[in-house]
C-alpha cells in the first residue's frame, strides 16, 4: 500500500498527465466524488492545460515534477499512446498511485519497462480497461461459470477517431492495440488466456494510400486459439463512417452470449434477453474502484492493475505482429 499523503484526510489529492477527451471524462466522475480533490494537471500543450484547469478548478503545472510538488496522491496518466514511458518512469519512483488510460505504450518493450518499474517501486496501479467492471462483463462472468466456451467472435466496427496522432501507427499502435485491446481484454477477462494468433491486416482507409497521414491498417482480421480450448476471431475496420459496434460474442453449448458497448444479449432455449451497458457507470465504477484502492480499502475491483492490461496488450501487440509477419505468434500470458 502506498503511503497516504498527510493531507489524504481531506480526500484523495489527484493530478493529471495529459488534459484531453478523456481525462476531462476522468476528472467530470472524480468531482462528483466527495473524497477526491484535483489539485494540478500538466500537458505537453500548455493551452489544454489551462483549459482543463479553468474547467475543474486545478492549478497548471509546467511539468511532472512541479506537478508532484503539490503532494498528491494519485496521478491520471491520460496521454496518447507513444507518449508512455518516461511520465511513469517518473512517477514509479514518486510514492504517489497510478491511473494509466489504455493501451499500456504504442508497443510491448515500453510497456514491459513501464511494469517493471511499477512492480520494483510497489506502486498502486489501475488501467482503464473499464468494460470488465460494466454489469455486462460481470453479468456474463457469472453465466459463464461453469460452461466450456466453444467459439469466440470478437469485433470492432468504427470511424476514424477525430485525434491526429491516431492515424499514424507509430504514433498509435494502430486500431488492435489502440481500440480493439477493450475487446481482447474482455475476452481474457471471460474466456481466459490465448495462447497464439494468426492475423491479417487491410490497406490504410481514406483513398488507401497514406498521403492524408492515416497510415494506420484499415482492416484486420486475426484467428485465437485460447489456452482452454475454445477458438476465436477477431475482426476490426477503422475505415466506417460511423461507429457501428465494439462487442464479443461468446458461445457455449447451450448458451450465446453478445456482450458489448450495447450491452448484454443472451440467448438460450429459444429466448433472448437484453441489458444495456450503461457506460457512464462503468466509468464511475473503474475511478470508484482506483480511489478505493489508492485509500488501501480491500482489492475487490475487477479492473485490471497494470501487470494484468499489460497481459491484454501483449495479446494486441501480438495481433499486430502476426498482421505484419503473416505467421502465428505465441502469446506469452
Ligand atoms: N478507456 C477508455 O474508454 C478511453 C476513452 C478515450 C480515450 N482513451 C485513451 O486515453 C488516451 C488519450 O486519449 P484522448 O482521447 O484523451 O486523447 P487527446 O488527444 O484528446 O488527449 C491527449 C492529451 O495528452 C497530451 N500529451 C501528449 N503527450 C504528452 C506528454 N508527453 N506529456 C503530457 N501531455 C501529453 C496532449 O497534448 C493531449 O492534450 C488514449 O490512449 C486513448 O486510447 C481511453
Amino acid at each position: 500500500m502506498i503511503p497516504r499523503s498527510e493531507q489524504y484526510s481531506a480526500g484523495c489529492r489527484v493530478g493529471f498527465v495529459g488534459t484531453g477527451g478523456v481525462a476531462a471524462r476522468h476528472a467530470a466522475v472524480l468531482a462528483g466524488f466527495d473524497d477526491a480533490v484535483l489539485v494540478s494537471a500538466t500537458d505537453a500543450d500548455a493551452a489544454r492545460a489551462v483549459a482543463f484547469a479553468t474547467a475543474f478548478g486545478t492549478d497548471v503545472a509546467p511539468d511532472i515534477d512541479a506537478l508532484l510538488a503539490h503532494g498528491l496522491d494519485a496521478v491520471y496518466v491520460c496521454v496518447p499512446p507513444f507518449a508512455h514511458g518516461p511520465i511513469e518512469e517518473r512517477l514509479a519512483g514518486a510514492g504517489v498511485a497510478v491511473f494509466v488510460e489504455k493501451p499500456p505504450a504504442v508497443d510491448e518493450s515500453t510497456a514491459e519497462r513501464i511494469a517493471a518499474g511499477f512492480t520494483a517501486a510497489g506502486t498502486t496501479t489501475r488501467v482503464g480497461l473499464h468494460w470488465r467492471v460494466g454489469e455486462p462483463a460481470l453479468r456474463a462472468r457469472a453465466l459463464l461459470e461453469g460452461r466450456t466456451v466453444r467459439v469466440v467472435n470478437g469485433r470492432w466496427l468504427d470511424k476514424l477517431p477525430p485525434v491526429p496522432w491516431w492515424g499514424d501507427p507509430a504514433r498509435s499502435g494502430g486500431q488492435v492495440v489502440e481500440q480493439a485491446v477493450h475487446v481482447l481484454d474482455l475476452a481474457r477477462f471471460l474466456v481466459g488466456e490465448v495462447a497464439e494468433v494468426q492475423a491479417v491486416a487491410g490497406g490504410p482507409p481514406g483513398d488507401g494510400t497514406g498521403g492524408d497521414g492515416v497510415r494506420v491498417d484499415g482492416a484486420t482480421a486475426a484467428v485465437l486459439r485460447f489456452a482452454g480450448g475454445a477458438v476465436g476471431t477477431l475482426a476490426t475496420t477503422c475505415a466506417l463512417g460511423w461507429k457501428d459496434s465494439a462487442a464479443l460474442q461468446i458461445v457455449t453449448d447451450d448458451l450465446v452470449l453478445d456482450v458489448g458497448e450495447r450491452g448484454l444479449e443472451v440467448r438460450e432455449n429459444g429466448a433472448t434477453t437484453h441489458r444495456p451497458f450503461d457506460q457512464a457507470l462503468a466509468h464511475r465504477a473503474a475511478d470508484r474502484a482506483f480511489l478505493d484502492a489508492v485509500g488501501g480499502h480491500p482489492a475487490v475491483d475487477d479492473l485490471p492493475d497494470h501487470a494484468e492490461a499489460l497481459r491484454s496488450h501483449r495479446l494486441a501487440c501480438a495481433v499486430s505482429r502476426s498482421a505484419r509477419s503473416g505467421r502465428t505468434e505465441q502469446v506469452d500470458p
